[in-house]
């Protein structure tokens, strides 16, 4: 362990800077990065930023619901995140006579506000590095699983001893695959309103056809206000509760920007994977990204062409087609940056390197010397195993529905033997409330042609990738006499036949579900997974974070002069650079902005993602743009050098004096595969430029009184 503290206080005193804007920092080490964020131009003191005795930039910042981010703008709490971290709470409160997906939505007061009673959003008051207390007791020579013993009753304690109150948690998470261990003292608010939101021809403008890639115009933002007691403390939703007050707002900037300038992005990555082995990497790149965008293909190609066809499908299908196209798109993204970045090789010219380092010192040798072939060598005996799970999840969890329909009967199904007993407590009637109320929601929004077509277009593609002896006995040869049977004859899939079949349940029933065509199959495929895949999946993984650990320990201890940074993992990091364009491909250059004039030329009244609202229209044409423009323009998305990932949406843009510039919400096409490997010359956020935004919210919502309460600087 202390050759392990010694390395990081060797960090902490060292400046470098080339692949600055590589990394993704950890807030309270701030003094460690402190120094090369001046360089780029930032003028804030490092307390600005951090600071658990004052307030801070990082008191303006949550995270939204969990996943996202958000940032406040306002002393009464007033919260700006991405329209589509918003998209769950906007399409809840949107009925056919108040559709605010497609006309926004704008609370002229604060008793117009909508509550949101299941959302919350988090606030980090303290993160503190608790790896001495939480390695107390644990020494070199103890066996692994005692070792790991030893730290989850430390971590226990530590935790336990923090808390202090129902709303403030305290949280030990691993960072640097457990070199390190971080405390999260952290605090929830629970009464969040919606206040605005453009209507999606704006927040989503582009859709699909433009997600994850530049030139973007997407004023992808949504407005929440977060409510506390009395004291400004949290509580549940109360129409007692007041705005609540912050500690620090962010003041927006509408100051012309310029190619060059500092920005900063503080928010909530969620995971990185910058260790993964070459052999690792490779497998990603050859196989399991290339096997897992081949059978989201299937499923686009079929659902598509249906939804085109039908409105009703259309709907129906909409954000499960939006949610399996983002992450398609993402991948076809990653596989073709890490190609054009030779990551592979790359990577193993890095793992020649850092194997003859420890060839230098006996005591390297010994520790880390075989640690990278481990790593590879255990990838490559485990990678059929993790390419049948990647296979797996695709096929039954982003495939065909019914089988996650039909699973969910499975402990009706199989209650048989203690049927009575649990009838008796009630929870026989309560499970098939459950269901009931799962089958209505289901059926709602499924089309049992469209399955089966997309049943029929993944099975051949999953039949032949995945290995034989991981295949329910006699699938390949019978696997279309099975559908038949489950799209033709399964009660589960006939929605007045299950509701009917649902209403006199009784014990003999079961064994009729037990042998329903789709519950079969589900559970044959399930059941296979659970038995054959998963257990030697998770010794893996184990075996794996182990080797991981060793791996980033040898990086720290061997290489002291490199500017390490720990994975994202959902906690608040800060990452920064500068507002910049690229040129990816060979005789295109991306400018770093892009303004009103692209929405127009965008325009497509045939294509739902690029519609417009006439008064978009007419707004545009009256060229009333406000004071929001620069040198007559209106900015409405620009890119930045920010190391980013899934999580960072919603993040506050930063300008070198801490003020608002703009709302992290996606990065450039070429840049996604920074997960793994980042490139400087190409790896791109996007933001939506908070001069659109506040146009937006003015102009177009026409809520001045929003924009009122903001402190604007120029
Ligand atoms: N690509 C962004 C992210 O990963 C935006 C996704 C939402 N937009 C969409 N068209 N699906 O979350
Ligand atoms: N849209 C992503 C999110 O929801 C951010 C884009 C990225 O992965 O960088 O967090």
């Amino acid at each position: 362990m202390k050759k392990i503290a010694l390395a990081f206080a060797l960090l902490i005193g060292f400046q470098y800077s080339a692949f600055a804007t590589e990394g993704m920092w950890i807030p309270s080490l701030i003094d460690m990065f402190y120094s090369d964020m001046k360089t780029y131009g930032l003028k804030l003191k490092a307390s600005d930023i951090y600071a658990t005795n004052k307030s801070s930039l990082k008191d303006a910042i949550v995270q939204f619901n969990g996943g996202c981010t958000a940032e406040i703008v306002s002393d009464q709490g007033l919260l700006l995140t991405n329209h589509h971290c918003g998209f769950s709470a906007i399409q809840t409160h949107s009925t056919l006579e108040k559709n605010y997906l497609r006309d926004g939505f704008w609370a002229k007061n604060h008793a117009e506000e909508i509550p949101c009673p299941w959302m919350y959003v988090t606030f980090v008051k303290e993160i503190r590095d608790v790896t001495k207390e939480v390695m107390k007791g644990v020494t070199d020579a103890m066996a692994k699983a005692d070792r790991m013993a030893i730290i989850a009753k430390n971590i226990a304690e530590l935790e336990s001893k923090q808390k202090t109150n129902a709303d403030i948690s305290a949280k030990i998470k691993p960072f640097n695959q457990g070199n390190q261990y971080f405390m999260l003292v952290t605090e929830d608010f629970r009464d969040i309103r919606l206040v605005g939101t453009p209507p999606d021809a704006i927040g989503k403008y582009g859709g699909d056809t433009d997600n994850w890639v530049w030139p973007r115009h997407t004023g992808d933002f949504s407005v929440f206000r977060i409510y506390a007691n009395k004291d400004n403390q949290p509580a549940a939703h109360s129409d007692d509760n007041k705005p609540f007050k912050p500690l620090h707002f962010f003041p927006v900037s509408t100051k012309d920007r310029k190619e060059g300038d500092f920005t900063m992005v503080y928010g909530f990555p969620g995971s990185t994977d910058q260790h993964y082995s070459s052999g690792k990497l490779k497998f990603y790149v050859d196989q399991e990204r290339p096997s897992r965008i081949k059978m989201r293909t299937m499923t686009m190609d079929v659902m598509k062409p249906a939804m085109n066809e039908s409105e009703e499908i259309r709907l129906k299908y909409a954000s499960k087609q939006a949610s399996i196209a983002n992450a398609w798109k993402k991948w076809i993204g990653q596989v073709g940056g890490l190609k054009a970045l030779n990551a592979v090789d790359k990577k193993l010219v890095w793992e020649k390197e850092y194997n003859e380092k420890a060839a230098s010192k006996p005591e390297w040798k010994e520790k880390y010397g075989g640690i990278i072939d481990a790593m590879n060598n255990l990838q490559a005996e485990n990678q059929d195993i993790e390419f049948a799970r990647a296979m797996f999840i695709e096929y039954f969890f982003y495939g065909p529905e019914f089988f996650r329909f039909a699973m969910g009967f499975n402990n009706l199904a199989n209650s048989g033997e203690s049927y009575e007993a649990l009838d008796k407590q009630g929870k026989i009637e309560a499970e098939i409330k459950r269901l009931s109320d799962a089958a209505a929601s289901f059926f709602k929004n499924y089309d049992l042609a469209l399955d089966q077509k997309i049943f029929m277009a993944q099975t051949p593609v999953y039949l032949e990738s995945v290995d034989e002896k991981l295949l329910p006995e006699g699938y390949k040869e019978n696997w279309e006499k099975e559908a038949a049977a489950v799209y033709g004859e399964s009660i589960l899939l006939n929605p007045e036949k299950l509701k009917a079949f649902l209403a006199d349940f009784n014990k003999d029933k079961c064994a009729q579900l037990l042998k329903d065509p789709a519950l079969v199959l589900a559970s044959k495929l399930y059941n296979l997974y659970i038995n054959e895949i998963n257990p030697s999946y998770q010794q893996f993984g184990f075996a794996e974070e182990l080797l991981l650990q060793t791996y980033v320990e040898g990086i720290l201890t061997m290489f002291p002069n490199k500017r390490t940074w720990a994975d994202a993992n959902s906690t608040l990091r800060i990452t920064y650079g500068k507002i910049e364009g690229s040129a990816p491909h060979d005789g295109m250059k991306y400018t770093h902005f892009t303004t009103i004039d692209g929405i127009m030329q965008k325009h497509d009244p045939d294509n739902p993602d690029f519609e417009l609202t006439d008064r978009f229209i007419e707004l545009y044409n009256k060229k009333d743009f406000g004071n929001y423009t620069q040198d007559g323009k209106l900015w409405v998305c620009f890119t930045a050098s920010n190391h980013t990932t899934g999580g960072n949406s919603g993040s506050p843009v930063i300008d070198a004096n801490g003020n608002l510039i703009g709302i992290n919400f996606d990065r450039s096409w070429e840049s996604t595969m920074s997960d793994f490997m980042f490139d400087e010359s190409r790896c791109r956020n996007i933001a939506v430029d908070m001069r659109y935004v506040l146009w937006c919210i003015d102009k177009y919502g026409g809520a001045k009184h929003l924009i009122d309460e903001m402190k604007l600087v120029k």
